[in-house]
Formats: C-alpha cells, sequence, structure tokens
C-alpha cells in the first residue's frame, strides 16, 4: 500500500498533537512531535544556562544536545524528559529558542531523515513549508484563542500544573506573535494546505476528517 507523509502545523492549543498522534495510530505511521523536540533543546539549554543570545554558547551547546524517540517518549541524552518539556518555563522560552536558526537547522535535518520512510504524521509549524514541501496531505490547524488556552489549561491540569487562564492566554497569544513574525520558518499556512478550524469540532471529528482524506490519497492510486 501507499505511503504517504501526512504534516499538520498551526497554532498552540488547536489539538494538532493529540490529532496528529490518533491519526498516526489509526493509520499505522509513525507520529512525530516536532514542538517536542524545539522543547527538549529549550530544556537542555535552560538546564545548561545558556544565554540565547550568544551564538557561541548556543552552537557549542548544541553539538552536546541528542534527541531521540523510543515510541511516543522523547530523549535528551538518553533521559527521558516527557514531563520536564511541558512546564511553564519551557513554555515561555521555546519560541524564543526556535527562532534561532542553527537550532532549526539541526532539528529540521533529523526530522527530514525521521521521515524519509514515509508513513509518518508530523506536527509543528513549518512542517508543510519547511521540512516536507512535498508532504502528500497537507492540513492547517486553527481555533479561536478562548477555546485554544481552555484546552492548554485542562492539558497542563492532567498534568497536575494549576494555572490561570489568563496567563496562559498571555503566553499563547505572546508565542503566536513570536512563531509567526520570526525571520526563519514563520508559522504560515502552506498555499496547498487544507485548513481546518476545530473551535466546534471534537477530537474525534478531528481525527476522523484528517484520515478520511489521508485514505482519500492512499487508495487513489
Ligand atoms: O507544538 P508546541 O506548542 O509543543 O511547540 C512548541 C514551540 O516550538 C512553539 O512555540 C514553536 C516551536 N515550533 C517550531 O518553531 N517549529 C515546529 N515545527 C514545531 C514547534
Amino acid at each position: 500500500m501507499k505511503k504517504i507523509v501526512i504534516a499538520i502545523d498551526g497554532y498552540s492549543g488547536t489539538g494538532k498533537s493529540s490529532t496528529a498522534k490518533q491519526v498516526a495510530a489509526g493509520l499505522g505511521y509513525t507520529y512525530i512531535d516536532s514542538g517536542a523536540m524545539y522543547r527538549a533543546v529549550t530544556y537542555f539549554f535552560l538546564q545548561e544556562g545558556i544565554d540565547f543570545s550568544d551564538d557561541n554558547q548556543v552552537n557549542n551547546s548544541l553539538k552536546n544536545c541528542n534527541i531521540s524517540f523510543d515510541g511516543p517518549s522523547i530523549f535528551l541524552n538518553g533521559e527521558d524528559v516527557d514531563h520536564q518539556i511541558r512546564t511553564m518555563k519551557v513554555n515561555q522560552n521555546v519560541s524564543q529558542v526556535s527562532a534561532i536558526s542553527e537550532v532549526r537547522k539541526k532539528l529540521v535535518e533529523q526530522q527530514r531523515r525521521m521521515g524519509e520512510a514515509k508513513g509518518v504524521v508530523m506536527d509543528g509549524r513549518d512542517i508543510g513549508t519547511i521540512v516536507f514541501p512535498k508532504a502528500e496531505l497537507k492540513v492547517f490547524m486553527t481555533a479561536d484563542m478562548d477555546v485554544r488556552a481552555e484546552r492548554r489549561r485542562k492539558e497542563l491540569a492532567k498534568k497536575g500544573i494549576k494555572e490561570d487562564l489568563e496567563t496562559i492566554k498571555a503566553n499563547l497569544e505572546k508565542r503566536d506573535k513570536i512563531d509567526s513574525t520570526r525571520a526563519d520558518s514563520p508559522l504560515k499556512k502552506a498555499d496547498d494546505a487544507k485548513e481546518i478550524d476545530t473551535s466546534h469540532l471534537t477530537l474525534n471529528q478531528q481525527i476522523d476528517k484528517i484520515v478520511e482524506m489521508a485514505e482519500s490519497i492512499i487508495y487513489e492510486g
């Protein structure tokens, strides 16, 4: 059966990751959370006390930063960092780190290698535009800010992290701005991406829509 690459981009809190994960499971594909990779680098820099604005520090430190996946879990230099990369501290710094070209270069190379064999669903901000511009299916997800903030609040609460809605909203707005205005690979919809507004969709509806789109490409020949 034909294998394809599915690129899912969009703003934070639109349900990209949960959707992408389930779409991959439904199709028997590998799910790759590219945002987790930027988060892992951010966590590493914070641990190492790296000054993000110092190119030398950034480049030297990147050499010692090894990211890998084992199923859905992400490892930083062999340590499982699934939980450590989801804190507000990382949320507050990840957009600055992901605007650094050297960081993007390293991670995009690794992402392309992971997608070489196809049969992958990758979500992020530049997957359909930069990482896999030839992906067979590109989806761009949006949702109202209030819906996105409430989703993020619930997600954090599930992990035992209490954060008020206004702080979350302010963080999302700030990240949207940095992500979509940065010079290198800004967040934007690829011309050939299908846009899905998830404000009034359930997770299952989002998943079904994308699986349907994927299957029509996979079985069309
Ligand atoms: O999807 P997320 O919220 O976990 O992503 C965290 C940050 O990483 C987000 O603010 C922007 C950045 N990112 C990126 O620049 N490019 C990607 N492909 C994925 C994420």
